[in-house]
């Protein structure tokens, strides 16, 4: 029952987190397309609350339900495949996002406070958003690749 209760923690965690950095991708994309400054400042606001709320939520629910789950489980961390790149894929998107994403977001939501009201979207900020999409892309691959590693464990 513990077990169970840690697992759905885990892939409650998975589901917000995965499911919340991919369409933050795209309703980002199409505000930032509108080129209107208004929309492009609330679609950055956006990103930011999401971001602190949702995906922090979904990074806690994965660690403390997949670390409760094997060691309710007394599973060696160390010593299934699965289970080790599970948590080396984990570290690489974390890492991605930590040290790329957070710092351009900063980045581009002091930018977007300037012209939240109207005005000019620098092009520094519209580098930043094709920065932020492709390495967005890249931490994202190795949350898809656990989900399938996780299910199938294959090695
Ligand atoms: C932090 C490192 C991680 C640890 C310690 C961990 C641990 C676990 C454990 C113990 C299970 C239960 C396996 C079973 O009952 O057969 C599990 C399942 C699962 N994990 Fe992870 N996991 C980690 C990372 C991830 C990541 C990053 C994702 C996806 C974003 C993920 C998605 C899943 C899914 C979808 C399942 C359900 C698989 C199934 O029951 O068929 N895990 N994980």
């Amino acid at each position: 029952m513990l077990y169970e209760t840690f697992k759905f923690l885990h892939v409650l965690g998975a589901i917000i987190l995965v499911g919340n950095v991919t369409v933050t991708a795209v309703w980002k994309v199409f505000a930032d397309r509108t080129r209107e400054a208004t929309v492009v400042a609330f679609g950055q606001r956006l990103v930011t609350i999401t971001d602190w709320s949702l995906t922090a939520a979904g990074i806690v629910l994965i660690i403390v339900g997949g670390y409760g789950a094997a060691l309710t489980a007394r599973m060696d961390l160390f010593g299934a495949k699965w289970l080790v790149w599970g948590q080396i894929l984990f570290a690489v998107s974390g890492i991605i996002w930590a040290a790329i994403l957070v710092p351009v977001q900063v980045r581009q939501a002091r930018a977007a406070r300037a012209f939240a009201t109207g005005g000019e979207i620098p092009e520094a900020y519209r580098r930043d958003s094709r920065r932020w999409l492709v390495w967005g892309i890249l931490a994202t691959v190795p949350l898809v690749v656990a989900v399938w590693l996780m299910v199938y464990k294959p090695i």
